[in-house]
């Protein structure tokens, strides 16, 4: 960027999926302590989700999204047409945090998910309204968006990055996560079965291979910083829709639920 001579009165435009826009987003936070960008996320995930909400950031050695911002955007463009280009693994990834959505906040958005525009229009309300209440994560609520992240990152981290896509790891994480709604705080068994098959209409992952070990994921799961210490706090069902913090899923509870995905 300073090559470029880019400087502090300068925008940043990040035109890609969410790799480009938490890269440049966090790029963005930095450079020069901060100049202004604009996101054009190109991908399900990126429209849905990431460009969204001001969070940024890079992996490390260390762990997933460790070094990164809250950087707000001034402005989302999110043109439906771009997505026509999407390969079809990237395409259907991109549901997985629709259908969290969906699960948190409006379980109706379960049987609407084929109309784009409105899809992504109805996620970005979700996700707005959240951030909007909780922009730094601080009041619990920004929490709820972490549903099906735990497990959900942890076998993302364990597998190596690469093998699963976020939406694929995050479809483990999501099914694991209403498993335990059903029983730990009555989320009806029919309920469950719904977010299980929106997943499958989308050929999202409902099975975690030998080759990637419990305990590789438990211990993947434990370095994530969602695993607060002193206890885990762990996002659960009570209905669809009706989505909150629990602290009474044990370590036990946790490493059954995902010895369920196999
Ligand atoms: N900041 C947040 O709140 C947040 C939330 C969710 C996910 N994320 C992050 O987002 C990333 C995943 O984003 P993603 O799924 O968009 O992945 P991605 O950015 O890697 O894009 C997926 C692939 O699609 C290609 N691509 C992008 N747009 C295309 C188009 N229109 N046509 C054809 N190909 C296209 C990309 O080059 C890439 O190969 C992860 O790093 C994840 O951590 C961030
Ligand atoms: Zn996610």
């Amino acid at each position: 960027m300073s090559a470029t001579g880019l400087d502090r009165s300068s925008l940043l435009v990040a035109l890609g999926g969410g790799v480009v826009g938490d890269l440049a987003g966090f790029a963005a936070a930095v450079y020069y302590r901060g100049i202004p960008y604009i996101q054009i996320p190109t991908t399900i995930v990126s429209q849905v989700d990431s460009s969204v909400g001001g969070k940024t950031g890079v992996n490390a050695a260390g762990g997933k999204n460790l070094i990164g911002s809250f950087h707000q955007p001034r402005l989302v463009i999110a043109d439906t047409d771009t997505l026509r280009s999407l390969p079809e693994r990237e395409f259907n990834e991109g549901f997985a945090e629709a259908i969290k959505h969906a699960a948190i906040r409006d379980p109706s958005m379960l049987d609407a998910l084929d109309d784009l525009p409105a899809l992504i229009a109805r996620n970005v309300a979700i996700k707005a309204a959240i951030v909007a209440e909780d922009e730094f994560e601080t009041k619990g609520l920004r929490a709820l968006l972490n549903f099906g992240h735990t497990i959900g990152h942890g076998i993302e981290a364990a597998a190596g990055y690469g093998k699963f896509l976020h939406g694929e790891a995050i479809s483990l994480g999501l099914r694991a996560a209403c498993r335990l709604s059903v029983e730990k705080s009555g989320l009806p068994e029919q309920e469950a079965a719904r977010v299980c098959t929106a997943l499958d209409t989308y050929r999202l992952p409902s099975k975690l291979d030998a080759s990637i070990e419990t305990e590789a994921i438990f211990s993947a799961l434990k370095k994530d910083k969602k695993f607060a210490a002193g206890g885990i706090r762990f996002v659960l069902l009570h209905r669809l829709g009706d989505a909150f913090v629990s602290d009474a899923v044990t370590e036990a509870d946790i490493r059954r639920a995902i010895e369920g995905l196999r």
